[in-house]
C-alpha cells in the first residue's frame, strides 16, 4: 500500500513512477548517478520540461556543462521544445557553462569553498517563474573545483536545502568516472540526497549494450529493487517496469 502522507511528484519518464509509488517526494533532492552517455542529463531535462508541459510545474535548469543551445536541439529531437516554454515563462536556463564568455558566477574562483553566489542566482530563477523543480547539471563539475571533502559536503548541503525549502523538488546529476565500481568519488553527493537513482549502458556482448536504471534509495519509499530496461526513444527517455535488465 503506497503512503498517502507523502505528496509525489510525476517524474516524466513514462514507466519510471510506476517503480517508486508514483513520483519523487516532494521536496527532496535525487541523485541521479551513472557514467559518462548513461542519459543523465536527458532524463534530468525530461523532468524540467514534462514537469513544465504536462504538470504545469515551471522548471529551472541549471546547466554547468552543455550550453543551453545545444540541450535545446539535441531536446528538439524528442519534440520537447524547450524554447516555446522558456518564452511562456515555464521554464527558465541558468547557463553556466564554460563555453559562455561571460560566466555570472565563476565556479573555481571559491578561496573560502562559497557557494552563495551561485546559490543567489538559482534563488533569483526560482523566484522569477515560480519554480516547483530544479535541475542541476552536472554537480561534478563543481565538485572538482573542491580539495575539502568536509567542505564540499557542507556547501553542497547548503545550496541544497535552502533550494528546496522553497518547496522545489531537486534533481542534481553526477558521473561516475569509467573505472569506478558502485558511485566512487560521488558517495557524498549521495549523501545528500534522499532519493539516489543509477542509470547504466553495459555492454551485453561484442556488438551491443543495453541500457537500464535502478532506483537504488528513496526516502519514504518502498520502490522497487530490481535494475530495469530503459530506452532513449525518440520520445526521449522511457522504463520498462516489468522488464528486467540483462544479466540482473
Ligand atoms: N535522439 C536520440 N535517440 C537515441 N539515443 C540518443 C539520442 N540522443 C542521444 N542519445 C543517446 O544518449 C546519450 C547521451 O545522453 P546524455 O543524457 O547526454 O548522457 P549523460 O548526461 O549521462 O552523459 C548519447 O550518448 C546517445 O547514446
Ligand atoms: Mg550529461
Amino acid at each position: 500500500m503506497s503512503d498517502q502522507t507523502i505528496e509525489r511528484v510525476k517524474t516524466g519518464i513514462p514507466g519510471l513512477d510506476e517503480l517508486i509509488e508514483g513520483g519523487f517526494p516532494r521536496g527532496d533532492t535525487i541523485l541521479v548517478a551513472g557514467k559518462a552517455g548513461t542519459g543523465k542529463s536527458i532524463l534530468a531535462t525530461q523532468f524540467i520540461y514534462r514537469g513544465a508541459k504536462d504538470y504545469g510545474e515551471p522548471g529551472v535548469l541549471v546547466t554547468l556543462e552543455e550550453p543551453p543551445q545545444l540541450i535545446k536541439r539535441n531536446m528538439a529531437r524528442f519534440k520537447m521544445d524547450l524554447e516555446g516554454l522558456e518564452k511562456d515563462g515555464m521554464i527558465s536556463i541558468v547557463d553556466l557553462s564554460p563555453s559562455k564568455e561571460v560566466t555570472p558566477v565563476t565556479i573555481g574562483e571559491y578561496p573560502s569553498f562559497d557557494l552563495s553566489g551561485l546559490e543567489a542566482i538559482i534563488m533569483n530563477h526560482i523566484k522569477k517563474i515560480k519554480a516547483k523543480r530544479v535541475v542541476l547539471d552536472t554537480l561534478s563539475i563543481m565538485a572538482y573545483k573542491f580539495r575539502s571533502r568536509d567542505i564540499l559536503r557542507e556547501e553542497f548541503f547548503k545550496l541544497a536545502a535552502t533550494i528546496t525549502k522553497t518547496g522545489c523538488t531537486l534533481l542534481l546529476t553526477s558521473e561516475i568516472p569509467a573505472q569506478d565500481q558502485g558511485l566512487g568519488v560521488f558517495d557524498i553527493e549521495a549523501f545528500l540526497a534522499s532519493g539516489v537513482i543509477v542509470l547504466y549502458n553495459e555492454k551485453i556482448s561484442e556488438t551491443s549494450r543495453s541500457r537500464s536504471i535502478e532506483v537504488l534509495k528513496l526516502r519514504g519509499s518502498k520502490h522497487s529493487s530490481r535494475i530495469h530496461s530503459m530506452r532513449i526513444t525518440d520520445e526521449g527517455i522511457r522504463v520498462w517496469p516489468g522488464e528486467i535488465g540483462p544479466g540482473h
